[in-house]
Formats: C-alpha cells, sequence, structure tokens
C-alpha cells in the first residue's frame, strides 16, 4: 500500500507523473469528474488548517467522491483520549484514503505502518509538509517551466517552518539549485536539512539575516510564516514576528521574473500592496495545491484514468 509521508517517497518521476496529471486535470476536468466515483476521504485535522483540508476535500468532490472528517481535535475522540492509531484505525473503516494533520512529528508515520487505507501526511508538527510542496512545485514549474538552475530564497521562519523542509528536500534532487536561507539566527533552518540533505549532494546554500541583500540574486523568493503555535515562549514570538515585511519597496531590487510563493496563511510577512505584482505566485499557488491533490489521490487509490 502506497502513502505520502515525505516528499523524498516520490521519485522524480513520479513527481513528474503527477504534475503531468495535474496539467492534465486542469486542461480536461470532465475527464476526472468521476474518478473516484464511490470512494471516500477522510480528513483528520488535529491542527487548524484552511487550504490543505478544504482543498484536499475540493479535490475529492471535484474527482466525483466523497469526504468526511473532523477539523479539531477537541470534536473527535482524542479529546476523550483515544490514541492516533485508534482514531485511524477506526477511520479507515469508513473511508478509503485519509488525510491527516498532526501537531507531533511522526504521527502520520505511525498511524502508515500498519497499512489500514492509504495516508497522506497533511502536515506533522514543524517536520514536513508533503502536499504542499507538491502545490510549490507545479507552481514553480507552471512559472518557471524548469526545475534546474535556480536560486531559491526561503525567508522567515525556517526552523519551524515545515513545508521549508519538504520543499527544500524536493529541489535539492535537481541539477545547479541554490539555496540561500533568510532568517533570523533563532531561526535558522534545522541541522538535519544541511547535513543530512544539502551536504551529501554538494548543494551550494549561505545562510544570511538581511531579505534585502539577498534580493537581487534570486529566481525564486518563499516567504512563510513565523509558526507562533511551535514557540515556547509567546515573548520570543512577539520579538521575532514582524522581522521580514515584503513590501513593493523591497522589490525594486528583484529580477524581472522573480516568482513570489508563500504556503499561507501569511500574518504580516507579505503587505497586500505586493497582491497586484504579477510576481506575486501566492495564490495561484492555492489553486495549483487543489490540482496536485487531486492527481495525488488518483495515484494513491490506484485510479486509471
Ligand atoms: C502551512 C502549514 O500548515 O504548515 N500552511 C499550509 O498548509 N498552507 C504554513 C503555515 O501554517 O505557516
Amino acid at each position: 500500500m502506497k502513502h505520502l509521508i515525505d516528499i523524498m517517497e516520490l521519485s522524480t518521476q513520479e513527481l513528474e507523473e503527477l504534475i503531468a496529471c495535474a496539467e492534465d486535470i486542469i486542461a480536461n476536468p470532465a475527464k476526472y469528474a468521476q474518478a473516484c466515483r464511490g470512494k471516500k476521504l477522510a480528513t483528520l485535522f488535529f491542527e487548524p488548517s484552511t487550504r490543505t483540508r478544504l482543498s484536499f476535500e475540493a479535490a475529492m468532490y471535484e474527482l466525483g467522491g466523497q469526504v468526511l472528517g473532523f477539523s479539531e481535535a477537541s470534536s473527535s475522540s482524542a479529546a476523550k483520549g483515544e490514541s492516533v492509531s485508534d482514531t485511524v484505525h477506526t477511520v479507515s473503516c469508513y473511508a478509503d484514503i485519509i488525510a491527516m494533520r498532526h501537531p507531533k512529528e511522526g504521527a502520520p508515520l505511525v498511524a502508515s505502518r500498519r497499512n489500514w487505507v492509504p495516508i497522506i501526511n497533511a502536515g506533522d508538527g514543524g517536520h514536513y509538509h508533503p502536499t504542499q510542496t507538491l502545490a510549490d512545485l507545479l507552481t514553480i514549474h507552471r512559472e518557471k517551466g524548469r526545475f534546474t538552475g535556480l536560486t531559491i530564497g526561503l525567508c522567515g521562519d525556517l526552523k519551524f517552518g515545515r513545508t521549508v523542509h519538504s520543499l527544500v528536500s524536493a529541489m535539492s534532487r535537481y541539477e545547479d539549485i541554490r539555496f540561500v536561507f533568510i532568517s533570523p539566527e533563532e531561526l535558522q533552518v534545522p541541522e538535519y536539512i544541511k547535513t543530512d540533505v544539502l551536504e551529501p549532494r554538494g548543494i551550494p546554500y549561505k545562510e544570511v539575516a538581511s531579505l534585502e541583500n539577498a534580493m537581487p540574486e534570486l529566481d525564486i523568493l518563499y516567504m512563510t510564516r513565523v509558526q507562533r503555535e511551535r514557540f515556547f515562549n509567546e515573548e520570543d514570538y512577539v520579538r521575532l514576528k514582524d522581522t521580514y515585511i515584503l513590501t513593493p519597496d523591497k522589490l525594486r531590487n528583484a529580477k524581472e521574473d522573480l516568482s513570489i510563493l508563500h504556503p499561507l496563511p501569511r500574518v504580516n510577512e507579505i503587505s497586500v500592496l505586493v497582491d497586484d505584482d504579477p510576481r506575486a505566485c501566492y495564490f495561484k499557488q492555492v489553486l495549483n495545491g487543489k490540482y496536485m491533490r487531486m492527481a495525488l489521490i488518483l495515484k494513491l487509490l490506484e485510479v486509471k484514468v
């Protein structure tokens, strides 16, 4: 049985196939409208979400399937003390596939071990978020037409931002990629990303504090929110939350074909004045996420269209 817990479980060829499938869905939606008829997706969200949960649900509806689930732990038996494993075992009696978000790193991996139904990691703590990476990859593919020869700046909370960890891992497999990590010292990318992902592949990266100085060399700028819920104290959060605010002014030195991405939600990191800049891609990214989740559901359920 196939699950998606970590983006690295998908080969670059499988990623290309998912992208090709998403592009075909965009071009021919009617062809897919009944593809998952009679199938059910469960969304088990033990943490807040807007885009990930609703795009999974919209994806399943657009494939002709149905959806059940919960959007907060407090409305499930987790509030009574049920284990994640028992909750997932139970839901696997009702659904054909599960998308699950949990604050504990590794919870979706544990849930997948018994192979009840395919499990998709929809975000586990500060660890990984592979389906956001699928949205990011389709966006990069559509904006840049390639995954090679790119300088990618990631800015903000690189320590707790799970979307950053999955995206860096995925992009590290392509030729001629460079990373610029832009963060305050306290929120630098975790050591394991450097020692296990970047250094073994000899991928150039630098860690800097100034967004303005980094701007001119970037092909992609991936902004992120400071992850308040993963901080140990509010004081640190308040001190760090507004370190980077992208405004039209700061884009003056940027490349004309820069692509600005953000997994959203944004709090204050991108001024709404940037939204009308043709380089702003974050709402396209939202839509791309739905198409990639449709492609992923088809793959994991082994539906042929
Ligand atoms: C991200 C997440 O949940 O990690 N949101 C999302 O799924 N698009 C980013 C975030 O919450 O900052």
